[in-house]
């Protein structure tokens, strides 16, 4: 099957999708199935609106907690499900008081009042927001490649997912642009001052910001590198069996690839059951069909199709049942 065979196979799996389509509970569904299979995974929302906690009914935030722990494991090589919603304003605000002491460093002391309230603009100015929660998602797989053998993402709606996969290439541009700009402006600034003295203030403050900006180059690198890496990531859409999900999503699969991001295939959620009545069947018919023009828009795509549950998934035993449709 589609999920459980690139859970096995890649490192980092992105599931997208359209609101309301199943990615939350699918997202869930293949991380416990992995972590019942041995592997230690990480589960990460960057949906504002977060709903893996809800999904789990646990409380879930920017520190990670676990949500599985394979009974019989010994510990390291045991498998473990781990989870974390990212709050982009926790690493906005982290950010700020940085660039604000950077700031402040540099200013005489009676601008201090307009750089902190530039700052409070600018924490809430578009793209920032944006911006961080790349930089978020760029730490988590920095930090979480050598812990965890598998790292599932559950993202928000579509449009927004998109662009934020094209980013790391932008932002690698833009941080290298600045980098640039703070050579020669160190060397201008050395060859002024005649000197570049490890205990002069302006030398210490431009290492400070060098060293910020290439932590922050090297983070967009190795995402990018990661997105578009088809041995380690993919990206899978979720979807209803309907006919307007069906072009949507077959549209985020071309901006996607147009990002040179693998998509690695789609999943048609709750799909009607034959078994249960007539007219359950005959939604079923038209489903399928609608699975059909899916599978014509992206030949050469793999579809899985999952069955539609009687109940929510909520709470950990719904989550299992489901992740035991993968198996
Ligand atoms: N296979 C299924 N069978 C029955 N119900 C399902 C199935 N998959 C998901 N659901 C239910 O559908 C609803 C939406 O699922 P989920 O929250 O996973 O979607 P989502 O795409 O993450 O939504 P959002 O865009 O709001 O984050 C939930 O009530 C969930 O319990
Ligand atoms: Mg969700």
């Amino acid at each position: 099957m589609l999920l459980n065979a690139l859970s096995r196979s890649v490192q980092v799996l992105f599931l997208g999708g359209k609101g309301g389509v199943g990615k939350t509970s699918t997202a869930s569904a293949v991380a416990l199935h992995r972590a019942r299979a041995g592997g230690r995974v990480l589960l990460v929302s960057t949906d504002p609106a977060h709903n893996i906690g809800h999904l789990w009914e646990r409380e879930i935030g920017d520190d990670v907690v676990t949500l599985f722990r394979d009974a019989d494991g010994d510990g390291a090589s045991a498998g473990r499900l781990d989870a974390v919603e990212v709050d982009p304003r926790r690493t906005v605000r982290a950010h700020v008081r940085e660039v604000g002491q950077t700031l402040r460093s540099m200013m005489p002391e009676h601008l201090h009042r307009q750089v902190d309230e530039h700052l409070r603009m600018a924490e809430d100015s578009p793209g920032t927001h944006e911006s961080a929660l790349l930089e978020r998602i760029a730490e988590l797989v920095e930090q979480s490649l050598d812990d965890y053998d598998l790292i599932v993402f559950d993202t928000a709606p579509s449009g927004h997912t998109a662009r934020l996969m094209a980013l790391p290439e932008t932002m690698t541009v833009w941080t290298e642009g600045l980098l640039a700009r703070r050579d020669r402006a160190e060397r201008f600034g050395a060859a002024v001052r005649a000197l570049d003295r490890d205990d002069d203030p302006a030398t210490q403050r431009d290492r400070r910001i060098r060293a910020v900006l290439t932590r922050r180059r090297t983070r967009f690198e190795q995402l990018r590198d990661v997105l578009r890496d088809e041995r380690r990531c993919a990206f899978v859409v979720v979807l209803t069996p309907e006919r307007l999900p069906v072009l949507e999503s077959a549209e985020l699969v071309t901006d996607l690839q147009g990002s040179g991001v693998r998509v690695g295939g789609l999943v048609v959620n709750r799909l009607s059951p034959d078994d249960a009545g007539e007219y359950l069947a005959r939604r079923r018919e038209q489903e399928l069909r609608h699975v059909e023009s899916l599978r014509e828009l992206l030949p050469e795509m793999e579809v899985q199709t999952v069955p539609l549950l009687p109940g929510d998934v909520v709470g950990a035993d719904a989550v299992g049942r489901l992740a035991d449709l993968y198996a």
